[in-house]
């Protein structure tokens, strides 16, 4: 079974139902060498996990450049077949960025256009599928924000933009400015502000899907204590069973799509045969009480 390809968007673009998350692809994590990233990517592809989602600091700025080596080593049309999504805006301090006094968030127009230039030159690639502000920047000046996109979408550097991490009235705002297509936050049972805090809502309302970072909460529930954590992982064994004795990372990746935001998940995994797994939440179709039951597990209270 393949990953099918969803409209993100109104107006674009489709990204496939699951996206390859590479942030522990990298230094950050498991440190692939291009040729191991190329093997990551043609499993994904294969699959029809089409779409890989990086930010520039991820590895300490230095796994784009090694995907870009990746998709240079795999050459032909690769390119053509997958969607590149990528961030920029969080300063971080880094031997690679000297200039960086301290961690901070930069949304001048300036910084925008250099972030997505840089971010064009590692990946080796022309255009960005999807470009994203990563974090909410408190001196954000929206205006300043939108003329930035504009610029990149004009020279036909950046095909589409959007925003991670903000909160509802953040979004809006920007969105009086210039066209944005999604929100990526984190939602998971242990974290379910983007349900409650308008997030969510705010997608629907406007036909946009939310991208969904820590789908499994990064670890935690499998490596994680606590008595949240425990009470989430045991209804999850004890649905695995129920659904056709899938993994836990299923019944979680389940309870997500489950929401009627259409939500798309980014997955954490650096494991292949947990990438191929992934598919299978897409088939399962977690019934109202179980969805509430994990619900339950997290808030430790039954609902109101
Ligand atoms: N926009 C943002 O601010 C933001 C923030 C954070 C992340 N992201 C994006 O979201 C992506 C996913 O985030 P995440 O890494 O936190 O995702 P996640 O999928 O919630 O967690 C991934 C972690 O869970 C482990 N894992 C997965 N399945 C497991 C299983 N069945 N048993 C044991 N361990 C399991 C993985 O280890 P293995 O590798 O060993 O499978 C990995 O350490 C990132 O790659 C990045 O692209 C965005």
């Amino acid at each position: 079974m393949k990953v099918k390809q969803v409209n993100i968007a109104p107006n674009g673009p489709k990204l496939s139902q699951l996206v390859a998350g590479t942030m522990t692809w990298g230094e950050w994590g498991v440190d692939y060498s291009p040729e191991q990233m190329a093997m990551m990517i043609e499993h994904c592809v294969e699959l029809g996990i089409t779409t890989f989602d990086h930010a520039d600091i991820y590895g300490h700025y230095s796994t784009e450049a090694t995907f870009g080596e990746a998709l240079a080593h795999i050459g032909g049309d690769i390119r053509d077949r997958i969607q590149l999504v990528t961030k920029c805006g969080i300063r971080l301090k880094s031997h690679r960025r000297p200039q960086n006094r301290l961690k901070s968030y930069d949304t001048s127009k300036e910084y925008i256009i250099r972030s997505a230039e840089q971010s064009l030159t590692n990946l080796q690639t022309d255009h960005l599928d999807l470009f994203l502000i990563h974090r909410p920047d408190p001196l954000m000046d929206p205006q300043e924000v939108a003329a930035a996109f504009a610029h990149l979408k004009e020279a036909g550097k950046v095909l589409h933009f959007g925003v991670s991490n903000f909160t509802p009235t953040q979004y809006e705002m920007l969105s009086q400015c210039t066209e944005l297509v999604t929100n990526q936050v984190e939602c998971n049972p242990l974290h379910t502000d983007p349900l409650f805090d308008g997030t969510f809502d705010q997608m629907i309302n406007t036909d946009c899907r939310p991208m969904i970072w820590s789908p499994l909460g990064g670890a935690k529930y499998f490596k994680g204590e606590g008595t949240s954590v425990l009470r989430v992982r045991d209804v999850a064994k004890s649905l695995s069973s129920k659904y056709g004795n899938v993994g836990e990372d299923i019944i979680l990746l389940a309870w997500l799509l489950r929401h009627p935001a259409g939500c798309i998940p980014v997955l954490g995994t650096t494991k292949k045969d947990r990438i191929r797994d992934a598919r299978l939440a897409l088939k399962t179709d977690l019934d109202r009480q179980d969805w509430f039951a994990l619900l339950e597990a997290a808030q430790g209270k039954e609902v109101a």
